[in-house]
């Protein structure tokens, strides 16, 4: 497999063509961010850890039934994935209340959220990523009636297959955002699953173990994403 030019590049991943017409190829690079972009840094190792995270979390995935667009890991940084034609909507489940929710709805932080729920949020850094509904999605033409119920679906199923993963390494999966797109028609999950997209706390102490260790300068952030990856038997 060749890899050729970038053909796009966001904000920690590029993605590069490659010589067949099926696959691209997935750079996670050392690039960090949050708040849409407002908030840069480079942090050694961020690439090789989410990229072996995000096999581990696939993998698991796949195994389940959950269809994805992961194929295999080229190297400490890269990983063939299938070609997709993303849906520009972002899918968030959450169990337990924090971030947006707490500043849009007034719920306090750490809240245990039965039945979860479930959120779109349209795909655009400009506007800040603003949620967005079923009506939007199918009015404006970013998803289908039926795009959106298989979103739904497969977001709870990940859910479902994680929850038990994350619970048996002693953590409680807070929140996270999936992302789909089209393969020949067919709707599979895209993007990445790592300690980047979705909130984990130590189911012991609370303390915070993903994202929010960058976007709240708590310090550590790989260290802890390191130790969540432990915690499930990532080798890095
Ligand atoms: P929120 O509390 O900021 O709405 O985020 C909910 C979860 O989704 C959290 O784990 C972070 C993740 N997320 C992203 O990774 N990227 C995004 O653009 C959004 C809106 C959420
Ligand atoms: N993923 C978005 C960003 O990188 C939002 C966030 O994580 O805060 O800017």
């Amino acid at each position: 497999m060749q890899k050729l030019e970038e053909l796009y590049k966001g904000k920690a991943k590029s993605v590069y063509a490659t010589d067949d017409a099926d696959h691209f190829i997935m750079h996670f690079r050392n690039d960090t961010s949050a708040f849409d972009g407002k908030k840069l840094a480079q942090l050694d190792r961020k690439g090789m850890v989410n990229n072996k995270f995000n096999a581990f979390i696939m993998a698991k995935l796949q195994e389940a039934g959950v269809p994805t667009h992961f194929e295999k890991l080229l190297s400490d940084t890269e990983c063939l994935v299938k070609k997709l034609k993303m849906i520009p909507v972002e899918c968030v489940i959450r169990n337990y209340a924090a971030g947006s929710l707490c500043r849009r709805l007034g719920i306090q932080e750490g809240r245990h959220i039965s039945p979860p729920t479930f959120e779109l949020f349209l795909k655009d850094d400009s506007l800040g990523d603003p949620m967005i509904n079923d009506s939007h999605a199918e009015t404006f033409g970013w998803a289908t009636k039926a795009q959106l119920q298989q979103m739904r679906e497969l977001t709870y199923k990940v859910n479902e297959v994680l929850q038990p993963l994350f619970e048996q390494g002693g953590m409680l999966l807070v929140d996270f955002k999936l992302e789909f797109g089209l393969f020949h028609d067919q709707l599979i999950l895209g993007d990445e699953f790592s300690p980047d997209g979705c909130r984990l706390w130590d189911a012991e102490t609370r303390e915070k173990m993903d994202k929010d260790r960058f976007r709240q300068d708590l310090g550590n952030v790989i260290e802890f994403y390191e130790e969540v990856g432990k915690r499930l038997g990532v080798v890095f």
